[in-house]
């Protein structure tokens, strides 16, 4: 029989529980997301604690951490306007992506940094990137904090989805062509390429 470890996770101090937890729940799809707050600054960010809430209504979730200086800019831009996007993440994004992670000041725009296109959503007022192969328009419908840093998890309600011609047929999508870029753990990502079918 196998031999296991234990681990008690309230052994570690948080940085050593959440990257032992994020190196174990792998791999995980990542959401670009792309928020306005009230200074007008296009903000994007991405997060791969990233969940499929519901289908009916269709709810994603996202958990935005906080840092040591306080409110990441998302989660703060996402409490003023209550609107954003969740951009899909594919493979030739992987480099843009990492830089978005940095932590510019606020009014810089990790879009322009980047060099992504943008186009406006239609039906939140801020913007998608046009590298992303979907992209979820997103009204918050739920917040909730969890933990002692704490955690926030945001719901929210996809009232519009866009995706590049060709990817998505009636509700089935070509996996082929999302390409998506998945996280291990720190600078380590994976890509998909290769499936089994059971
Ligand atoms: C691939 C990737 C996934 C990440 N996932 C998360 C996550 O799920 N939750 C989180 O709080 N931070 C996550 N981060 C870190 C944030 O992206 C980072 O703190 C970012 O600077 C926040 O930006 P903002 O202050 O503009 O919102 C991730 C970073 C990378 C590179």
């Amino acid at each position: 029989m196998a031999e296991f470890d234990r681990i008690d996770p309230a052994a570690f101090n948080h940085d050593e529980r959440y990257k032992f937890l994020t190196a174990t729940v792998v791999p995980r799809p990542i959401a670009l997301v792309t928020s306005t707050g009230a200074s007008g600054v296009l903000n994007a960010a991405p997060f791969s604690q990233f969940i499929i809430i519901a289908a009916s209504p269709a709810l994603l979730g996202i958990v935005v951490g906080r840092e040591p200086e306080g409110e990441k800019d998302t989660l703060r831009n996402i409490k003023e306007t209550g609107e954003y996007v969740i951009n899909t993440v594919s493979e030739s994004m992987a480099e843009q992506v990492q830089l978005c992670a940095h932590p510019f000041p606020a009014h810089v725009s990790e879009v322009q940094e980047a060099g992504f296109t943008v186009v406006p959503a239609t039906t939140v007022n801020t913007m998608r990137i046009a590298e992303a192969v979907v992209q979820f328009e997103c009204k918050v419908h739920r917040m909730i904090e969890f933990g002692d840093s704490p955690a926030t998890l945001v719901v929210g309600l996809v009232t519009l989805a866009h995706a590049a011609k060709g990817v998505v047929s009636d509700h089935r999508v070509d996996h082929a062509k999302l390409q998506p870029l998945g996280r291990i753990s720190g600078r380590r990502y994976c890509f998909t390429r290769q499936t089994i079918e059971l």
